[in-house]
């Protein structure tokens, strides 16, 4: 377990927060071990009601630790963040995000697997897959032309356009964007402990219809996804951006 992700409980409600502002909260094999561990927890626990993932005021995530990518590259489904994603898509409880600040690579994707998301109006949330010379993940392929068509989509998942909170509501990223990080999460813990007044089984049982109709052809896409993914981290194009961005300085 790792100082950088903390767990907090507070009634029926787990939050997980990101927290290692040096490095803009960008997430490690261990963190993501960690989040992992930690909605496995929440998902089996009958006293957990929904959970909370956040990070700090300032930043969401600056996504995937660059460094991890270059030295440790994810190779199969066993991988903490495959671990991590995939007891996402699977949590049968509640999740709600709250977003402030910077939400890159992975920290925008999971966001597609969250029930409710709040963010501040000026969040940063950016894709840059193709830059760092790799693809989408974890569904964005098949999630965002669905949600925003092709056109527009390509924008974000070709070029990897970045885009603020408030596009991200008015899109349907994101549940509401409110004026700061901190009215974001105060908007998303009182949403979240909306839930301790509903029946469980029925919001569990809604859940999984919602989530139900395109899972069989969700799942394919992710595998697709994660196999090129994990090839395009080996490539020269991948080696050459990743070690740009270490070697910037
Ligand atoms: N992996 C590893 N380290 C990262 C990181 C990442 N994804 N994102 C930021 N950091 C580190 C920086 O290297 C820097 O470390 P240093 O102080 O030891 O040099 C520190 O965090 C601060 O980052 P910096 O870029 O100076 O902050 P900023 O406020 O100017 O910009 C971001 C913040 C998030 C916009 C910018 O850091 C960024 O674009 N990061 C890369 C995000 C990315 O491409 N993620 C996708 C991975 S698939």
């Amino acid at each position: 377990m790792t100082d950088a992700i903390q767990i907090e409980r507070e009634r029926g409600l787990l939050t997980m927060r990101v927290n290692r502002p040096e490095k803009k909260n960008a997430l490690t094999r261990a963190m993501y071990s960690h989040l992992a561990e930690a909605l496995q927890q929440a998902d089996i626990d009958p006293e957990i009601i929904a959970v909370l993932i956040t990070g700090s005021s300032e930043c969401f995530t600056a996504g995937n630790d660059i460094a991890d990518f270059l030295q440790q590259p994810p190779s199969n489904l066993d991988s903490p963040v495959f671990r991590f994603m995939l007891n996402l898509l699977e949590c049968r409880k509640p999740v709600i995000a709250a977003v402030a600040g910077a939400a890159v690579g992975i920290g925008t994707t999971l966001l597609l697997h969250c029930d409710l998301v709040y963010v501040s109006r000026d969040a940063r949330l950016r894709m840059p897959f193709v830059n760092l010379g790799l693809c989408p993940e974890f569904g964005s392929s098949l999630i965002l032309p669905n949600l925003l068509g092709h056109a527009k989509a390509a924008e974000l998942l070709l070029l990897g356009e970045g885009f603020s909170g408030e596009q991200a509501a008015a899109w349907g990223i994101a549940t509401e964007a409110l004026g700061s990080g901190e009215a974001a999460l105060a908007k998303a813990r009182e949403m979240a402990l909306r839930f301790e007044s509903l029946p469980p089984e029925a919001v569990r049982i809604s859940k999984q219809l919602m989530k139900g109709p395109g899972r069989e052809q969700l799942r394919k896409v992710i595998e697709e996804e994660g196999a090129l993914f994990t090839q395009r981290l080996r490539s020269p194009e991948a080696i050459a951006a990743l070690s740009g961005f270490i070697n910037r300085h």
